[in-house]
């Protein structure tokens, strides 16, 4: 594969500026944010009061350590729009998160927030290796979810054309990608590789998709996964990270030319690692949860958010800024299975280092008595569907329990079955994890 470096005149010079510049951008614009928030957000004033700090308590970057956390329950107790800091007339779009539990979360926009986002995306993708004539087809969902239109007008902001497909139809996906013959996909990890699966079906090689790169956010994914939807595609895997409450896709993407983690745009979203537990700020290389302000943000700005991401930051590579390494799980994701954490990823990333199996996979936890039990299900690749003996499956079963059990240090029972068993997402996110054990209780 052919990997554009960007040439000098392609960057915007925040990309190459100095440590000490970008750090001086970012003191500034965090103190206006800081200021924003306390005068129109009036829940976080009073948080900040009953911390006792002000905002010209910020002289430096590291004050911002003074300041309180907002979390998830900010959001829902303030539902729907109590935390917005400007005036309805000045919103020009809502985006909303459902989450797994509990109440959705609402953001809104000014048309700066919006223009923001989409010069972000457009430098997201452009970082992929994108450029202007390129034709993306976007399938993610279109809507609430920040996937769709957010990665559409980043597409259309970089002089590129946009297919405005959305998830699901699978079949027309793949058809109108043989037809339109995109450049790019931007999708999520788990629903690129149903597509490629209907390739697949139809007898389509990957050399005969026209798609050079694909931009995988949403859902955590890993380096294995990152080889097979390559080969299967026969493209470069590109990973881009965000969330809602943030903006949506475009807060971190990664560089093609070097693969090693989504770039963090600085510019705009200041990050800190802090333990899960105590809240103390970590230096950088340590794993922890991961938390944002926003440095720019208008109608939805966001001091010290608690994404619930854990992961670390990583020194400059590619460009001037951090980067993010690979998000290894959500601190509230984690399984605690007979007193051991598990991150469904770990045990993705041990279905992935056998050829044999495919990437879709869940894990079911239940309860029997007071012991939890853990089950794996993966399935085998369609070349090898209805092709082995009994005794080979079992054979490959055993083996990714023993991998299991010696590295990620939990029994678990494995259930390897044909291919296209388990059932695929096609829109949002893919459900990985089938927990039973509250409604076993
Ligand atoms: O998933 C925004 C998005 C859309 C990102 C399209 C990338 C591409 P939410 O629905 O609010 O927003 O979910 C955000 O998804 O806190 C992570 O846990 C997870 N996530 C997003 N991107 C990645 C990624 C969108 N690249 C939550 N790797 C985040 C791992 C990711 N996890």
């Amino acid at each position: 594969m052919t990997v554009k470096k960007p040439l000098p005149g392609d960057l915007e010079p925040i990309e190459t500026a100095s440590r000490d510049e970008i750090a001086a951008l970012q003191l500034a614009r965090l103190k206006w944010s800081l200021r924003h928030t306390w005068d129109n957000v009036a829940p976080y004033r009073r948080k900040c009061a009953a911390s006792g700090v002000h905002p010209d308590d910020l002289k430096t970057l590291a004050d911002l350590a003074l300041f309180p956390f907002m979390t998830k329950a900010d959001l829902r107790d303030n539902y729907p729009f109590g935390l917005f800091a400007v005036p309805r007339q000045q919103l020009r779009r809502l985006h909303a998160s459902s989450g797994t539990t509990g109440k959705s979360i609402v953001v809104g926009y000014t048309q700066n927030d919006l223009d923001h986002w989409a010069d972000l995306m457009a430098r997201s993708i452009r970082a992929a290796g994108g450029r202007a004539g390129d034709m993306v087809h976007v399938a993610y969902g279109y809507g609430m979810f920040t996937g769709g239109l957010g990665a559409h007008y980043g597409v259309e902001r970089l002089g590129c054309i946009a297919v405005p497909m959305s998830g699901g139809q699978t079949e027309k996906q793949v058809q109108q990608i043989m037809d339109f013959k995109p450049e790019i996909i931007m999708v999520t990890p788990s629903y690129s590789l149903v597509i490629a699966e209907e390739f697949e079906r139809l007898g389509i090689k990957p050399d005969e998709i026209s798609l050079r790169v694909g931009l995988f956010g949403a859902e955590p994914w890993g380096e294995g996964m990152r080889g097979e939807i390559e080969k299967k595609l026969g493209i470069d895997a590109i990973d881009i990270y965000g969330l809602t409450e943030v903006i949506g896709p475009g807060v971190a993407s990664e560089c093609i030319e070097t693969k090693d983690g989504p770039v963090i745009w600085e510019d705009h979203f200041y990050p800190e690692i802090i333990d899960p537990e105590t809240g103390a700020v970590l230096p950088d290389g340590d794993v922890g949860e991961l938390v944002f302000t926003s440095l720019t943000k208008e109608a939805f700005p966001v001091i010290r958010y608690r994404t619930r991401d854990l992961t670390r930051l990583l020194p400059p590579t590619a460009r001037a800024f951090r980067r993010i390494g690979k998000i290894t799980g959500r601190s509230d994701d984690m399984l605690i299975i007979r007193g051991v954490n598990v991150f469904p990823t770990q045990i993705e990333e041990q279905i992935l280092r056998d050829q044999r199996l495919s990437g879709n996979y869940q894990v079911v936890v239940t309860r029997d008595g007071h012991l939890d039990n853990l089950e794996v299900r993966c399935e085998v690749q369609r070349e090898l569907s209805g092709q082995l003996r009994k005794a080979d499956i079992q054979a490959i079963g055993k083996e990714l329990q023993h991998r299991i059990k010696t590295i990620v240090g939990v029994s678990t029972l494995v259930a390897v079955m044909e291919f296209d068993t388990i059932p695929r997402t096609q829109v949002g996110k893919a459900r990985r994890v089938i927990d039973e054990r509250a409604k076993q209780n």
